[in-house]
């Protein structure tokens, strides 16, 4: 079976419209903030006056608080049922809790509730209304490309429909529309980091990626493969692929490429299995290094969400894919290999291998002359033992240029934390005795900046120039955040899909 053959059914079981009709249709869903005892004049418009009062009850009765994430359902109702959502205080509501409440309410959806639904809101903002139907279609997406089908389970197809005024809702509409070809990107980015890695391998990313092109007339997909990869010099990328019988690829996207001037570039880690190669990984929980392709994912994701939304920019992204296999023909520890940037790398342990296949990407970058580049990796360990899994780790040679990622994380509550690109980590990993880099540091501590530290030295200046000024260059971290994020409630499990939304909102927001 191979996954890319079901590709786009995933995420689809929700229907969302946004409609100015003042009829309740199905199940009601009521936006509710903490402290409410009584349903709001606002949403009464063709409710029933049996709902009215069942849901005044529980609301006077104290059964219902509003809380932040709390849901409460109503059945048995004479005219329908209702599902109350929590906002928390209304005084400091948020867009990230409408958002965070519209994710809470598809993730209580069952069967019970029907499939067809009604949201009303209490005199909401039109960017809040729009952050609710997002946390909606966020949430709504599970991972079923390899289950027959049971029908006990709780995969509902529902329609939703959004009411709001007549005045909102032309630009509410606008808005949800955007909203939902980034989510598009979102669940694409989820799709391709849980799909299995017998089915997920370099070539099928590739092939993925050729065939999501031929929809748009704007993007270009260029594979370079194996045998061009080792005649180009790609000595990074080759000597972490070469041990498997799948072989490694460079993948380039390229959006509105005929578009004047600096765009920028965006490299993604594509290990699409990683069990350290030679330097083997413990057994424990190897399956999950299928998800070391996150970075390629995020890169594939907001290609995705850019093209979706019809975004005019010239944008380029380039995915490094291997596979990272202990083979008779695999790389070894104490191999020194020299990739695309002409710089000697002493690979010390064959498991730092994203910062390898990274190291001919962002030389290659180069190429495109960025406006700036911006790499996704689940690059270490040590960032999980520094951020968990609430932040992403991000390095930048650029102050500004950092704090503008953190900001654009900030607004779509995808955190992305400041860390230190230090000269100390930069001397540590180009002290090798014999190399001009060394692919380890010299011992544990700090794990997460050395790899940055070491990402930097294959960062190019402006135009290659030898004393040029370095090109503005972000490392984003997320092998915390990519997976197992318990605490992030637009995601049931699995792949998050993070930063598509970051990224599409520092790209088209600047
Ligand atoms: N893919 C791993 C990093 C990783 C660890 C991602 C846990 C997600 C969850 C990476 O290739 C790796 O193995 N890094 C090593 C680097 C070390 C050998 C310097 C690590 O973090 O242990
Ligand atoms: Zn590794
Ligand atoms: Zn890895």
């Amino acid at each position: 079976m191979k996954c890319f053959v079901l590709y786009g059914i995933n995420g689809d079981a929700m229907e969302l419209t946004v409609s100015a009709s003042e009829n309740i249709n199905g199940t009601l869903i009521l936006p509710l903030f903490e402290g409410s005892e009584s349903v709001p004049e606002k949403c009464q418009t063709g409710m029933s006056s049996s709902m009215k009062n069942q849901i005044n009850r529980v609301l006077s009765d104290g059964d219902f608080k509003a809380k932040k994430k709390s849901t409460m359902s109503l059945y048995g109702g004479e005219d329908g049922k209702a599902i109350l959502v929590g906002l928390g205080k209304s005084d400091d509501c948020t867009i990230h809790d409408y958002r965070n409440a519209g994710a809470t309410v598809t993730a209580t959806i069952k069967k019970s509730h029907g499939n067809e639904m009604t949201v009303r809101f209490d005199g909401a903002g039109i960017s809040h209304m729009a952050a609710f139907a997002e946390g909606m279609m966020l949430r709504d997406y599970s991972y079923n490309n390899y289950k027959k089908g049971d029908d006990d389970e709780e995969e509902v197809e529902v329609s939703i429909r959004i009411t709001c005024s007549e005045k909102e809702e032309e630009e509410l509409v606008g808005k949800v529309n955007i909203l939902k070809g980034v989510c598009k990107g979102v669940h694409l980015s989820r799709d391709l980091g849980n799909c299995p890695p017998n089915d997920m391998y370099p070539e099928v990313f590739a092939d993925m990626a050729r065939d999501w092109a031929k929809d748009f007339d704007n993007v270009d997909v260029t594979i370079i493969n194996y045998d061009e990869a080792v005649k180009a010099g790609m000595g990074g990328l080759v000597a972490v692929g070469m041990g498997s019988s799948r072989k490694p690829c460079m993948v380039i996207f390229e959006m509105n490429k005929d578009v004047k001037g600096r765009c920028p570039v965006l490299v993604g880690k594509g290990i699409t299995f990683d069990t350290g190669g030679i330097s083997l990984k413990p057994g424990a929980n190897m399956d999950e290094m299928k998800y070391d392709m996150g970075g390629s994912a995020t890169v594939f994701g907001t290609m995705e969400a850019l093209a979706q939304t019809g975004f005019e920019g010239k944008v380029v992204g380039i995915t490094c894919m291997a596979e990272n296999m202990p083979a008779a023909n695999a790389q070894r520890p104490g191999d020194v290999i020299k990739g695309l940037s002409g710089k000697t790398i002493e690979v010390l342990n064959t498991d730092a291998e994203g910062r390898l296949v990274l190291s001919d990407g962002l030389w290659k970058a180069g190429e495109f002359d960025p406006e700036y580049i911006i790499d996704f990796a689940t690059l270490t360990g040590a960032c999980v033992v520094a951020l968990g899994h609430e932040a992403t780790g991000l390095w930048s040679n650029d102050d500004d240029f950092r704090t503008r990622i953190h900001e654009a994380g900030n607004a779509v509550d995808e955190l992305a934390w400041p860390m230190p690109l230090l000269p100390a980590f930069e001397k540590e990993m180009t002290d090798s005795k014999i190399a001009d880099t060394r692919n380890l540091g010299a011992g544990r501590w700090g794990g997460a900046n050395t790899a940055a530290a070491f990402l930097k030295q294959f960062v190019p200046n402006r135009d290659y120039e030898k004393d040029g000024e370095q090109i503005t260059w972000a490392h984003m971290d997320i092998a915390g955040t990519y997976w197992g994020a318990k605490t992030n409630i637009m995601v049931k499990n699995g792949a998050t899909g993070i930063h598509v939304r970051t990224i599409y909102h520092l790209i088209t927001n600047s």
